[in-house]
């Protein structure tokens, strides 16, 4: 006795959408065709909604352990299937950080108890994300972690990053890199260092803060040969050197966040509300166009969100001394299927595309597909539905987004994992 998804669309080759049931027995798709037998099965109509393989967001913060008034694995993970995604990977930039054998045992044990996405922990590169001292990679590695990062921080010591690619490569794991160079950025600054930044007489966050680390990391990489992935691209000249990168031949792939492809500097309110305060920050008018043609000419490889809660009380503390992050798993598909596929700047097989089968081919994850044969993660979405973003009704813990208010189309209305409904609109 299965689940049959009867009356979904489903992109085929040619990107269209057609007609289809689906069979899901155990965990795995059992079939996909044009018609299947409903007998002694349960029947899920989907009166035409549209079916993909689930959402996958390698970057995610879950606070948890050590911060769990912003968030906990359980609540980010409600956030994650209301979102549509049924695998996220989370940052190890908790307290503990996650650089033990421990802790990842912990985030992985707290995953398994919500029983909702599938939540796959980072490793620190180094310990404490200190930059001094590289992690058990062997360790880690064998306790199940996803790839390594210290993000949150850069790394800033360039020989400590040659020396972590040269063992990640040894123990075949990928390294996710936040490029931040600290020494060219003055303390407290909050905002691109461009137009908006000297408008309201604030110093700011050069771009090449981001983009030496990039150039620098590119040629370590092409060096030691281990996979190099960079996390919330936002600066033209780091996706000049991806994009130069990639043409030479090196393993680089890049990230880029639903709120750097959809916000600019220029749109930060006069207010300066800090849920525009994101690291890295919102960038120029230009940055935002070099984000959207390297996405659409595949120097940037997929799409993350960076969801990064935060409480009100923090983000209430002025520009300033806010803590830089947003929200992103509840309204990152609603937000670019509207603002980029029904504008026609992508098609819906390309987007979809960048936040699953890739995301997956790239980390060397088993999902990402909607086939016969493979496991049944996955999302059904209204692409018809609208609505407007209201943090109120987040799962998330963390309300911080510049998106309230916006109308958006296309919700997720299910989610399954493993073959198990998680989430269901009502
Ligand atoms: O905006 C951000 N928030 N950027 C980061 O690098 C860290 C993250 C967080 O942990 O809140
Ligand atoms: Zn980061
Ligand atoms: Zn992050």
């Amino acid at each position: 006795m299965g689940i049959v998804l009867a009356n979904g669309k489903l992109l085929n080759g040619a990107g269209e959408l057609e007609t289809k049931e689906l069979l899901i027995e155990g965990n795995r798709i059992a079939a996909i065709a044009e018609h299947i037998d409903h007998a002694g099965h349960t029947v899920i109509d989907l009166r035409g909604q549209f079916v993909s393989a689930g959402l996958i967001d390698v970057h995610v913060h879950f606070r948890e352990p050590g911060f769990e008034a912003k968030e906990t694995i359980a609540t980010g993970a409600q956030a994650a299937v209301r979102g549509g995604y049924t695998t996220v990977a989370c940052m190890p930039n908790t307290r503990p950080s996650i650089d033990s054998v421990e802790t990842v045992r912990y985030v992985r044990q707290k995953a398994e108890e919500a029983g909702l996405a599938r939540v796959i922990p980072y490793g620190a590169i180094t310990v404490r994300q200190l930059g001094r001292e590289l992690t058990d990679f062997a360790a880690l590695k064998e306790a199940g972690i996803f790839a390594l990062t210290d993000d949150g921080v850069g790394v800033q010591s360039t020989a400590m990053m040659k020396k972590a690619m040269q063992e990640a490569a040894r123990h075949g794991l990928s390294i996710v890199a936040h490029c931040e160079d600290d020494e060219l950025i003055a303390p407290g600054s909050a905002l691109h260092d461009g137009v908006v930044a000297a408008r309201h007489g604030l110093v700011g966050i050069p771009s090449e803060s981001e983009s030496i680390h990039v150039g620098r990391d590119i040629l370590l990489a092409e060096r030691t040969g281990v996979h190099y992935h960079v996390c919330h691209i936002s600066a033209k000249e780091s996706v000049r050197l991806v994009r130069d990168g990639k043409r030479a031949g090196v393993n680089v792939t890049a990230e880029v966040t639903p709120h750097h492809l959809l916000l600019c500097d220029e749109d930060i309110p006069d207010s300066l509300d800090a849920n525009w305060k994101m690291n890295p920050p919102l960038r120029s008018r230009e940055d935002r166009a070099a984000l959207i043609a390297g996405l659409k000419d595949g120097t940037i490889d997929i799409i993350a969100t960076d969801h990064a809660p935060h409480t009100a009380e923090e983000k209430a503390n002025g520009l300033e001394r806010a803590p830089f992050g947003i929200v992103g798993l509840e309204t990152a598909f609603p937000l670019l299927y509207t603002r980029f596929v029904l504008t026609g700047e992508l098609t819906l097989a390309e987007l979809i595309a960048k936040m699953t089968v890739k995301p997956a081919e790239i980390f060397g994850l088993p999902y990402g597909r909607l086939a016969a044969g493979e496991i049944a993660d996955i999302t059904v979405i209204d692409l018809e539905k609208e609505e407007t973003i209201d943090p109120a009704r987040f799962a998330s813990k963390g309300k911080n987004t510049p998106f309230a208010g916006w109308r958006c189309k296309g919700w997720p209305t299910l989610t399954m994992v493993d073959g198990k409904i998680v989430y269901k609109a009502d």
